[in-house]
């Protein structure tokens, strides 16, 4: 058989090293993309973006650019109790959030996590939808709260056209779900049916929230300049205030609105087929959702280690890796886990977590094998950072203009493991926005917990304009003469 150690180069293991890095380096090339490369991704984005926000163009077009509704940003004035529901990320969680307007806080107050077995996740929407409300119940029970009807903010990540703040139309899932019957129906109703089915318990209104929204909302609280949010975890998605004229979907042309860019959609069209590998297109066709969401499949922890994989796989068939054998394990799709790749590029213990990867792998390593995965999961890595640098520079460099500002101090709030839990991921990221938008000074904070104290926070604002709203039709009759008055002074 051809994997046997005589496989090894004539000239010993570390002899031919300078022409392995070589072709090592020619394998990882089409990762590395230039700074030119990048303003080109981002102005590809920019114009999807506007073909996105058109009444009519936006059809077709692949990055969605969904319409909110949540039209302002805590003001800081919310409070109350709230439950909230979030469903999309790394777990699915139910938590009861209070917002205390003295200390300008949220607190979560309790949160529990439900596992949602892989059958539920490729079932039926029904069967979904009931195990959410009776994960719902049994929380209620633990807090006491069965008896309260309190509103309820639902972070749904996922990609929905939203015709108000409480209706929600899921476009097609993302990151691993598949359930039937949920792809063009109201996300809030089929839970509200759900609640009904059981008959046990109610809620009152609910606040429909992308985890982009909520991290944003809930960054917003703790400082108001924060209009910006992003996730790169399992999967990728930004959010940002637009101003209403742009938004050429909804009426009205005052203030702003927050967009669910959908960016992972970036790419369905093609437009990136030269930003593409080989690898990226072998995920693509493997995955569940294959031709959709492109960019994300290049970013998002869903998919990094699978990436790496078949990077790996391919080097090791080139005989540039183990001694051009691959183990069972490296064979099986879905093995190589996003998580090694920050545990493989951490600073200091890196190359020992490599060599325990590669050992748990059950591949015949050696050192100079861990020291090529190390770079295969740096180039993978970085590629994800700049390609999120490129997407977030085009958001931030349009706020810019929108403005009409020479120089933009903005705040992104952000979440998700990828951005979290590796090693540079985070530095990387910024230094390229550095670069790429040289007019715009962004901070980023990380969230804490977006998707719960977040949707809570939406809700919670949700209910202050719809308060306020009402108090304003309540004296409708005395603004229309104000506003008569103010229409005579300006003729004068
Ligand atoms: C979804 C987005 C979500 C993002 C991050 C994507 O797959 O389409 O709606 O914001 O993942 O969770």
């Amino acid at each position: 058989h051809h994997c046997s150690s005589s496989q090894t180069s004539p000239s010993g293991p570390f002899g031919s090293e300078l022409s392995l890095t070589l072709q090592v380096q020619k394998h990882l090339e089409p990762f590395r993309l230039s700074l030119e490369k990048l303003q080109d991704v981002s102005a590809r984005l920019r114009k999807d973006m506007i073909r996105g926000l058109g009444k009519h163009s936006h059809h077709r077009a692949s990055v969605k650019m969904l319409p909110t509704f949540v039209r302002a940003t805590p003001d800081g004035t919310e409070k109350g109790d709230f439950l909230a529901l979030d469903l999309g990320g790394t777990n699915f969680r139910v938590l009861h959030v209070r917002v205390l307007e003295e200390e300008q806080r949220v607190l979560k107050m309790d949160s529990q996590i439900c596992a949602i077995p892989q059958d539920i996740m490729l079932g039926t929407g029904e069967k979904l939808f009931d195990h959410i409300a009776a994960c719902l119940a049994e929380f209620l029970d633990s807090q006491k709260l069965r008896g309260q009807t309190l509103p309820l903010g639902f972070t749904f990540s996922f990609p929905c056209e939203q015709k108000e703040i409480d209706k929600s139309i899921l476009i097609r899932w993302t990151k691993g779900f598949n359930c039937s019957g949920v792809e063009g129906e109201d996300v809030v109703n089929l839970l509200k049916e759900a609640i009904h089915r059981r008959g046990d318990y109610d809620i009152s209104s609910v606040a429909m929230v992308n985890d982009t929204v909520g991290t944003m909302m809930s960054c917003g609280y703790r400082d108001q300049s924060c209009e910006i949010g992003m996730i790169i975890g399992t999967g990728t998605n930004a959010c940002y205030m637009e101003e209403m004229k742009n938004v050429k979907r909804v009426e009205g042309e005052d203030g702003r609105m927050c967009i669910n860019t959908e960016w992972g959609g970036f790419g369905d069209d093609g437009c990136l087929k030269d930003v593409l590998t080989e690898f990226d297109e072998e995920v693509d066709k493997t995955s569940i959702n294959p031709g959709v969401h492109t960019f994300e499949k290049m970013i998002s922890g869903m998919y990094l280690g699978e990436i790496v994989r078949l990077v790996l796989l391919k080097l090791t068939e080139e005989k540039l890796l183990f001694r051009g054998c691959p183990s069972e394990a490296l064979l099986t799709p879905g093995s190589f886990e996003t998580r090694f790749i920050s545990e493989i590029e951490e600073p200091d213990s890196g190359l020992e977590n490599a060599k325990k990867i590669l050992t748990k792998l059950d591949l015949d390593w050696d050192l100079v094998d861990a020291c090529v995965a190390r770079l295969v999961c740096d180039t993978v890595s970085s590629r994800s950072a700049r390609l999120c640098a490129a997407a977030l520079a085009t958001i931030v460099n349009r706020i810019r203009i929108n403005r009409g500002l020479d120089h933009l101090k903005t705040t992104v709030g952000v979440d998700g493991t990828v951005y979290r839990k590796h090693p540079n991921f985070s530095d990387e990221l910024q230094a390229a926005v550095r670069l790429l938008a040289p007019k715009c000074d962004v901070t980023f904070l990380i969230s804490e917990d977006g998707s719960g104290k977040g949707a809570a926070m939406v809700t919670a604002v949700a209910q202050r304009l719809a308060l306020q709203s009402r108090l304003l039709e309540d004296s409708d009759g005395e603004d229309e003469e104000e506003e008569e008055e103010e229409k005579c002074d300006a003729n004068i």
